[in-house]
């Protein structure tokens, strides 16, 4: 496991900077782009990663950060899933576009929720300060993956739980024949019309195609100093969710 590695990037800092720039650049149309591809499956993956995590959720002095938030979807989901108050919560993202595309839907909805722009590598938080710490669809763009899973031990509380949503591998060789043929193929294509960045399009492929499979990711969390770690792989495997306890 190393990190992202998009064309051309050499390095962690490269490759940070070109993925900043890229959510920069389809930041305007990414809710659009991402609930067409993914046939709006991607509400459903934020939401039944929400009902495992709710019990957390549910504990009114619980301090909740979700990283890579984007334009704001899990926070969201995160904080419709608390009943009757509860934890509070936060999300965080380095690429500004997309912070102030979150900015916009939490006002709209009137949500507590508070953002902040900061990088996932390095958190401007206290060891041990979170309760819960969630990503969707981030963690595979980080630089370094075993450094982003130290980050995230670090903040959280002993006890405290992280939550990984990514795409990942199908293991049935046939649909995973299909689905590859529809991400390489037909998603870039889609995604570059809908965004005007094909390139955006055909690295997500081509990182989902580079990122560890779900048993390796499990490994490095447990690596990381993670305990209790588990996945579940939902929609034939196109996506995972790990759980992991500090
Ligand atoms: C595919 S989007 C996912 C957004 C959102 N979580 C969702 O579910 O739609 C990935 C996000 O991760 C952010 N990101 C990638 N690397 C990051 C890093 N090192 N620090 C903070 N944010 C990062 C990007 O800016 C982008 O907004």
């Amino acid at each position: 496991m190393t990190g992202t590695t998009p064309e051309g990037a050499r390095g962690e800092a490269e490759a940070a900077g070109w993925v900043r720039g890229m959510f920069g650049r389809i930041a305007p149309r990414y809710d659009f782009a991402n609930h067409l591809l993914s046939f709006e499956m991607d509400r459903l993956w934020r939401a039944w990663t929400v009902r495992r995590v709710r019990p957390i959720l549910e504990r009114p002095e619980a301090r909740v950060l979700d990283i890579c938030c984007g334009t704001g979807d899990l926070v969201l989901a995160l904080e419709k899933g608390r009943v009757g108050g509860g934890a509070a919560v936060l999300g965080s993202d380095f690429c500004h576009p997309m912070l102030v595309g979150a900015g916009a839907k939490v006002a709209e909805r009137q949500a507590k929720a508070r953002l902040f722009e900061s990088d996932a590598m390095r958190l401007p938080l206290a060891d041990g300060s979170l309760d819960l710490l969630t990503v969707a669809f981030g963690f595979r763009n980080l630089a370094n993956y075993e450094a982003g899973l130290r980050e995230m031990h670090r903040v959280l509380r002993a006890g405290g739980m992280a939550a990984i949503l990514e795409f990942s591998q199908p293991p049935n060789a046939a649909f995973a024949a299909l689905y590859n043929f529809y991400s390489r193929r037909v998603l870039p294509w889609i995604g570059g019309m809908v965004t005007g960045s094909r390139d955006a399009y055909t690295y997500l492929p081509e990182s989902v195609r580079k990122f560890p499979s779900a048993e390796e990711l499990a490994a490095a969390m447990r690596l990381a100093g993670f305990a209790e770690v588990c996945f579940e792989r939902w929609t034939g495997g196109i996506v995972a969710l790990h759980l992991g306890r500090r």
